[in-house]
């Protein structure tokens, strides 16, 4: 098995808020290796955003890493100072959200957000960023860049806004990019415009990706394995291809379920019953028992099943999953 670029073991990360303890990640581990895409999938709320800000560094206050161990290139992340972190965000490990028009600086024009990554991280002199920015700027598809780089965020659209994002996410190469929804908000064209570039991006520069999204089509276009995640930890993961024929968690083979079908215009969506959990103290059971149609003895009395190797490659925290023939 190659070494992985990122290593995530049994991590934990808790809000303590006046309603209790929200364990919003709760026992996570994940492989992340080099020019491979993991994707991350789950409904919302299962922890997803909280496991990216986890491996930035970037938890909101009251959250905060409780236990585990986050390792880039061996080396565990928890245990650098917050200087050593801010080095390796943007230039080695960098992050792009959804939600480009909150992630961008209002107040700052678009050319110097781009041309501050590249100030901050290489020695090249101001007219050399400038041009690199510019170039950033147009092999992201904006169109005159050159005008654009003195434009503010409130003056693009959602689209440009995106590839201005990816620009600064993309703009040194990083080894790894975490991607929380990157292209939820946008149109499908767009959508596969952008998926194209991370696909660039890890053949040029080995860049190892982490994508996370609620579309399983994203993820049977972009992704070499998936996680899937409910109630803060990890139910399954396996090849992708395993996993799209093979589901065997039954949250799983509900997801799959819900998908709407492209090769039938009938069947509707099918959501999965019941609501997700609150993720506040709870029995040591599975998380997914009250919504679980498969659920036996086991599942009710505990403790929660644990992520285990089931086939070589395909990893399964259930007691009684599916069956094929
Ligand atoms: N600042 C916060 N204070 C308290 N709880 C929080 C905070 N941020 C996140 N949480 C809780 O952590 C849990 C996981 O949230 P997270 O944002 O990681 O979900 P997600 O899987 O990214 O969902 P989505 O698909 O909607 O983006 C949720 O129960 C959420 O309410
Ligand atoms: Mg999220």
């Amino acid at each position: 098995m190659a070494t992985p670029i990122l290593e995530i073991q049994d991590l934990h990360t808790y809000f303590k808020t006046k309603d209790g303890v929200v364990k919003a990640v709760n026992g996570v581990s994940l492989r992340l290796e080099e020019n491979r895409v993991l994707g991350v999938v789950g409904e919302s709320g299962s922890g997803k955003t909280v496991t990216a800000l986890s491996i930035m560094q970037l938890v909101p206050i009251p959250g905060e890493i409780v236990k585990g161990q986050i390792r880039y290139d061996g080396v565990d992340l928890l245990g650098l100072t917050s200087e050593q972190m801010r080095h390796l965000r943007g230039r080695e490990i960098s992050l792009i959200f959804q939600d480009a028009g909150a992630a961008l600086n209002p107040v700052i024009s678009i050319g110097q957000q781009v041309e501050e990554i590249l100030q901050e991280h290489t020695d090249m002199s101001r007219r050399r960023i400038r041009d690199m920015a510019t170039d950033l700027l147009h092999q992201m598809g904006i169109p005159d860049a050159r005008t654009m780089m003195g434009r503010y965020p409130f003056q693009l659209s959602g689209g440009m806004a995106q590839r201005v994002l990816l620009a600064i996410g993309m703009a040194l190469k990083p080894r790894i990019l975490v991607a929380d929804e990157p292209t939820s908000n946008l149109d499908v064209t767009l959508q596969a415009e952008m998926l194209h570039r991370m696909r660039q991006l890890r053949e040029e520069s080995n860049t190892a990706i982490l994508l996370i999204t609620h579309d399983l089509g994203v993820i049977a276009q972009m992704a070499d394995t998936v996680a899937v995640m409910y109630g803060g930890t990890i139910v399954e993961y396996a090849d992708t291809r395993a996993l799209y024929s093979r589901p065997l968690h039954p949250y799983t083979w509900g997801l799959f379920q819900a998908m709407p079908r492209l090769d039938s215009d009938v069947k509707p969506l099918k959501p999965i019953r019941g609501a997700p959990p609150k993720m506040l103290d709870a029995p040591d059971v599975c998380p997914f028992l009250e919504r679980c149609h498969k659920a036996v003895n086991q599942c009710r009395t505990g403790p929660a099943p644990k992520l285990i190797e089931v086939e070589p490659g395909h990893q399964l925290a259930c007691y009684n999953p599916m069956v094929y023939d």
